[in-house]
């Protein structure tokens, strides 16, 4: 897949290894990454649950995993089978010390020299009691690391406990703090955009750029996540952790190289120059919806409520007005917005450049719109103003440039777990988020949480398969702007 240094048999060890994270990324990931010839023969993934399991039946599970998740085109039964010899499964509670701690050193025997990675597919509260068995338990070795899936904690005070938990049994520099947004290549393209094009580079500031949306919409509901969603929600579940990763992609100053503390130091500044959110701003710059049932591709699905069967308070949808307090992001909008049942599945950032002020052609210029599309359909497009063929006069007319980056380089995107999963047993924190990002996150978006606890906001709804609510429209109206769905009318 890449030019990344090969690596030496290790050892994974999942914890939460049946669940839906595991059986639709990790595991169909770590096969892409076998491949790829990335999983040297000898390497033991070992999925660990409490679910009483024996091997072959784990191991049919992520055949059929594999089956469903993998592409057509990557799917190959011989390969599949041979993949699966390299996993094993425990039946283990890493919470528990009396638990089978014993079989866990029996699948690890041999391996005391090599690369361990302990990966936390499981509720938050479980990692610190599972950091100190395997270090009471004597797992931690010298190539020992851990991986934390987010979001950490569901505020700063947990955040900082559970970081605070982890901290007393691995060092900073082996805990990876996973994500998986932070390992799309296009997430990563926003720093070579910036950077690597003087055009762009030149133009990256409040006096060029009228706002900056990010967006990350998805068509599912909850399915069988209702239990953890709706204690999290978008905001916690997103925005805490993707979404403001991605803001700070692109709010940064240049870091002073691309050696992970420097790219980490960057995105802290981002963090910690967000104006601090009021009860006002609340009222005035967030939007939490959730959705009422209406109809996706031709189907019919049902709200929240009803698919949770009780009340609930938990937003599904989010929309955010923030602004970087820094010269360089002086009167600029940063919207942020994710969604459940949206109508089409995107993850996108749009960039809206100031209308030109040129007096040629006063007034008929759109604004120039940057489109970076992070997923699906991995690219980019830019829509610039040119003189209408058709017209004798100088009449404006929009054109798009597009660069579809999978056909542009003949090549499969792969998925972000591919790429952090082999980040891990290499050592590389480049993408991954330190401890005191998580904490900075929290601090700022604490105050929007609580404020909708104490209902300083009104809970809105929207139809399954629009694209949110009318207040979120309002929101950007009051600004002079309008969501990219919106755009061909600018
Ligand atoms: C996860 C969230 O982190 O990201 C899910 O917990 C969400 O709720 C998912 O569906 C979206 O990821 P992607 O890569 O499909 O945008």
């Amino acid at each position: 897949m890449n030019a990344a240094p090969q690596v030496e048999p290790f050892d994974y060890v999942i914890f939460g290894g049946t669940g839906d994270l595991a059986m639709r990324k990790l595991l169909p990931a770590f096969y892409h990454r076998f491949l790829d010839g990335d999983v040297p023969d000898g390497c033991r993934i070992v999925g660990t649950a409490r679910a009483q399991l024996d091997r072959a039946g784990y191991q049919a599970r992520i055949h059929d995993a594999l089956k469903q998740f993998v592409d057509h085109a990557s799917y190959d039964e011989k390969r599949v089978r041979k993949f699966l010899e390299c996993v094993f499964y425990l039946s283990l509670d890493g919470s528990r010390a009396d638990s089978d701690w014993d079989g866990l050193s029996g699948l690890l025997e041999g391996g005391e020299d090599r690369v361990r990675v302990f990966y936390f597919a499981t509720a938050p509260r479980l990692y610190e009691p599972a950091c100190a068995n395997l270090h009471e338990k004597g797992f931690v070795t010298a190539g020992s690391r851990v991986v934390l899936e987010k979001p950490i904690g569901t505020d700063l005070a947990s955040a900082e406990e559970i970081n605070a938990g982890v901290a007393r049994y691995f060092d900073e520099k082996h805990i990876f703090r996973i994500d998986h947004y932070l390992g799309k290549e296009t997430v990563q393209d926003v720093l070579a955009l910036r950077f690597a094009n003087p055009v762009f580079e030149a133009v990256w500031s409040g006096e060029h750029i009228q706002s900056i949306q990010i967006t990350a919409a998805e068509t599912v509901g909850v399915e069988a996540r209702a239990a953890y969603y709706d204690t999290s929600g978008a905001t916690r579940d997103m925005v805490q952790n993707h979404l403001l990763q991605v803001l700070c992609l692109c709010a940064m100053e240049a870091p002073k190289s691309l050696e992970a503390d420097d790219v980490r130091d960057a995105k802290v500044a981002v963090l910690k120059a967000l104006r601090p959110m009021t009860d006002e701003s609340v009222r005035s710059d967030t939007v939490r919806a959730q959705y009422q049932k209406g109809e996706i591709s031709g189907h019919a699905v049902p709200g929240y409520l009803e698919e949770l069967g009780h009340p609930s308070h938990t937003e599904t949808y989010v929309a955010l007005r923030a602004e970087v307090e820094t010269p360089r992001w002086k009167g600029v909008s940063f919207y942020i917005r994710t969604a459940k049942r949206m109508k089409a599945k995107t993850s996108e950032i749009v960039v809206t450049f100031r209308a030109s002020s040129s007096q040629l052609f006063p007034g008929a210029s759109r604004p120039n719109i940057l489109v970076i599309r992070v997923q699906p359909d991995e690219g980019l497009s830019y829509r610039l103003s040119v003189k209408d063929p058709q017209d004798d006069t100088f009449t404006l007319r929009s054109a798009e440039m597009n660069v579809g980056f999978p056909q542009q380089f003949g090549v499969r995107y792969p998925d972000s777990y591919e790429r952090l999963l082999l980040d891990a047993v290499r050592g590389n924190p480049i993408l991954f988020i330190r401890r005191d990002e998580v904490e900075a996150a929290w601090r700022w978006i604490g105050p929007v949480l609580d404020a909708w606890t104490r209902d300083v906001a009104p809970m809105s709804s929207y139809v399954a398969g629009s694209w949110g609510p009318d207040e979120a429209t309002r929101m950007l109206d009051l600004h002079g702007d309008v969501w990219h769905e919106a755009m061909d009318d600018m």
